[in-house]
């Protein structure tokens, strides 16, 4: 049958990640093996104490219908979670409990955005900024991330970005693809831009704690004064290798939460109770596991860089956060998913093409490092290869 699907479900993008995986899948159906950096999910597995305390939630009943923002004793959690790792302060009432820190975009276009307005996002950035934007039919207003900025936004050119029209800034940091990280200068400078406007800044901070130069990256959600304005999205996907277990939460001024919280009970009602009270159990548990993931990350990226920095026609910058490195690969002169796809098929490495994340991420690929030192090696020593034949053939 021929379905007449509604005008908005062509506005919808996808997610490069899920559709090389899928490549990659069938290539080793075939025999071959294949090493894949391309999906962006830590290779460890969850701590066993979170797991633990599921199963225990489960034990105790929490099987139930529970409140659509969620469990009043998890949003305290969360709440007191950002405010001693922002350094600030959090009423438990600001908190949304979401599946996946994913749908906070949706929920941040659907509360914001009428048709014709604009939402400014990173180019290259993560795709379901630009699909949700177009979901609820703004209009996206794409910044380029410069390599020659270190891949963080000119804020020169965000203030000139700015019109009316503009109700929504998403800014991503620790970034993906590029692994930029904003300074605490930067964050500020950006704040003063919306200061006394009603326009909102969607800080997508889900590697808040994927960085290498310290502890913690630097956080919108430190500026005090500036909480009005902000919509903070954090998650437990990637510091706690909980991807599976769908779990992120939005902290948004009050009124703003109780609009999310009528979007989700629209949707899917709240986030599962159980798995609520895993991630309480994530930030009151020893943190050891997210200390030694981050420090081994760490590791993996000094290698990477230094040997793509060694490969003919590669040039990388050193990432400060997330857990994926972005090489230039222009020397080549073909389009960055030629180039992917080259590197799938005649050596079997799976990554993505930087137009993955956006036309800005042209002449780019992405290498996700959430994959063991041992695979990391093997698929560096086979794109060394694969791009010495490559220079060969131009
Ligand atoms: C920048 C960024 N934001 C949001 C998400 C969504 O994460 P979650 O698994 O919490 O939905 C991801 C996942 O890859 C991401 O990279």
């Amino acid at each position: 049958m021929d379905y007449k699907f509604a005008e908005l479900t062509k506005r919808m993008g996808g997610e490069g990640a899920f559709e090389v995986l899928a490549k990659a899948r069938a290539i080793e159906a075939t025999g071959k093996k294949v090493v894949h950096f391309e999906i962006g999910e830590p290779d460890f597995d969850t701590p066993a104490h979170i797991k633990k305390a599921a199963f225990e939630a489960l034990e105790q009943g929490y099987t139930h219908y529970g409140p659509a923002p969620g469990l009043p004793e998890v949003r305290t959690a969360f709440a007191n979670y950002v405010a001693s790792t922002r350094n600030t302060k959090v009423d438990p009432e600001q908190i949304v409990i979401t599946v996946g820190a994913k749908p906070i975009i949706l929920y941040t276009m659907l509360a914001f955005v009428n048709p014709g307005d604009e939402v400014i996002y990173p180019d290259p950035g993560y795709p379901i900024y630009s699909s949700a934007i177009q979901f609820a039919g703004g209009v996206p207003k794409p910044i380029i991330l410069r390599e020659e900025n270190e891949f963080r936004l000119d804020i020169d050119e965000l203030k000139s970005m700015i019109t009316p029209k503009t109700k929504v800034i998403i800014i991503n940091t620790p970034h993906n693809p590029t692994g930029s990280v904003l300074t605490r200068e930067d964050i500020k400078r950006i704040l003063e831009l919306v200061d006394g406007t009603d326009i909102m800044i969607l800080a997508d901070e889900l590697y808040h704690r994927i960085y290498f130069e310290g502890e913690m990256a630097p956080s919108f959600y430190e500026f005090d004064e500036f909480h009005k304005n902000i919509i903070l999205m954090e998650g437990f996907s990637k510091i706690y290798a909980m991807t599976g277990w769908r779990l992120g939460y939005a902290v948004a001024p009050k009124p703003v939460a109780e609009v999310f919280s009528q979007i989700q009970v629209n949707v899917y009602s709240h986030a599962p109770t159980f798995i609520q009270l895993a991630g309480k159990a994530a930030y009151e548990g020893p943190q050891d596991q997210p200390k030694e993931m981050v420090a081994e990350f760490n590791r993996r990226r000094d290698y990477i860089i230094e040997r793509l920095n060694n490969m003919p026609g590669v040039h990388a910058l050193m990432p400060h956060g997330a857990f994926y490195a972005f090489p230039n690969v222009k020397k080549f002169g073909k389009p960055a998913a030629e180039i992917a796809s080259y590197l799938l098929e005649q050596a079997g490495v799976a990554l993505l093409g930087g137009t993955s994340f956006g036309d800005g991420g042209e002449g780019y690929i992405r290498i996700s490092y959430a994959t063991s030192m041992e695979n990391i090696k093997i698929g560096m020593d086979r794109m060394e290869e694969a791009f010495h034949k490559l220079l060969k053939e131009a």
